[in-house]
């Protein structure tokens, strides 16, 4: 026995881990304050690696950015605040699958800035709408949603047939898009409202457009002259869930 033993035996006590978690028990700030840096540190390890890691997203073939017309029609889309009461976001869940189709990949929505998945479903799901109507129902829908179902609480959208766009700020909205890591190259740029143009329009020189943005639907979607805000916002409908050919697509659960 040391010399500083005292005649009981008893040593100054190392203090232990328990007495020390003791202290965070006794003090409830210091407790939260602690909390929160854990599940901080907890939140950085398991978050910050998806935004490094290549294959976050799987890739997913047949999948590219939009055309410049589906561009603009998509722009129309979020303008018109249509994500209020449609969402883009069909989840794995069987009643879905059944009226929707394919539950909704990741790669899907990978070109969306910001992406339309929607929180609330007033109408159906438009994740897969694309080709499910023809054009003419969608014009006579957007002219006057009850037209064509009488109960729809859908408002009317006539004007963007009336409303004639030439595109000449789509490049600018593509370099936007690049910078926010949607793979426009410059010769797309370059060529943006030609394409623009060329989708609408069957008289048109279209093999660019088809060879740039392979899958794009060439044709005058409202059937009158010029570009409307309706070609474009159809021309957006109309690609919607058709990139992906699902009697193909098989998941690649091996990563
Ligand atoms: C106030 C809510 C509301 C808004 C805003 C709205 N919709 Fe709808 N939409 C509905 C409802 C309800 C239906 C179902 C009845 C019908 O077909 O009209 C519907 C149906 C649809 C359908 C048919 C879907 C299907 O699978 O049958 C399309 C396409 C559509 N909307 C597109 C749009 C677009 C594009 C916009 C924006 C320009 C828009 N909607 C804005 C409520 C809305």
């Amino acid at each position: 026995m040391p010399a500083s033993a005292t005649a009981v035996g008893a040593r100054p006590r190392k203090r232990s881990l328990l007495d020390r978690h003791a202290i965070l028990e006794k003090n409830a700030t210091l407790l939260l304050i602690f909390s929160f840096l854990v599940v901080t540190i907890g939140g950085i390890v398991q978050i910050a690696p998806l935004f490094y890691l290549e294959n976050t997203i799987e890739k997913v073939e047949g999948m590219r950015p939009y055309s410049p017309l589906e561009l603009a029609g998509r722009e129309i889309y979020v303008r018109e605040g249509c994500y209020v009461c449609h969402s883009q976001m069909i989840r794995p869940m069987r009643d879905e699958v059944e009226r929707y189709g394919h539950y909704s990949l990741a790669a899907e929505s990978m070109y969306d800035h910001p992406f339309q998945w929607g929180s609330k479903r007033t109408g159906p799901d438009l994740a897969r709408v694309g080709g499910r109507y023809s054009d003419e129902w969608h014009l006579d829908h957007l002219r006057d949603p009850q037209s064509v179902v009488p109960e729809s609480v859908m408002p009317k959208y006539g004007f963007l047939e009336n409303t004639l766009i030439e595109g000449e700020y789509i490049a600018d909205l593509m370099v936007a898009h690049r910078t926010v890591g949607v793979p426009y190259d410059d010769e797309m740029i370059a060529q943006a409202q030609a394409d623009f143009a060329a989708q609408a329009d069957p008289d048109a020189d279209t093999d660019g457009v088809v060879a740039r943005y392979p899958g794009a639907q060439v044709r005058n979607f409202d059937r009158a002259p010029g570009i409307s805000e309706a070609d474009a916002l159809i021309a957006y409908l109309q690609m919607l869930g058709t990139l992906v050919d699902f009697s193909t697509f098989t998941p690649d659960a091996s990563r």
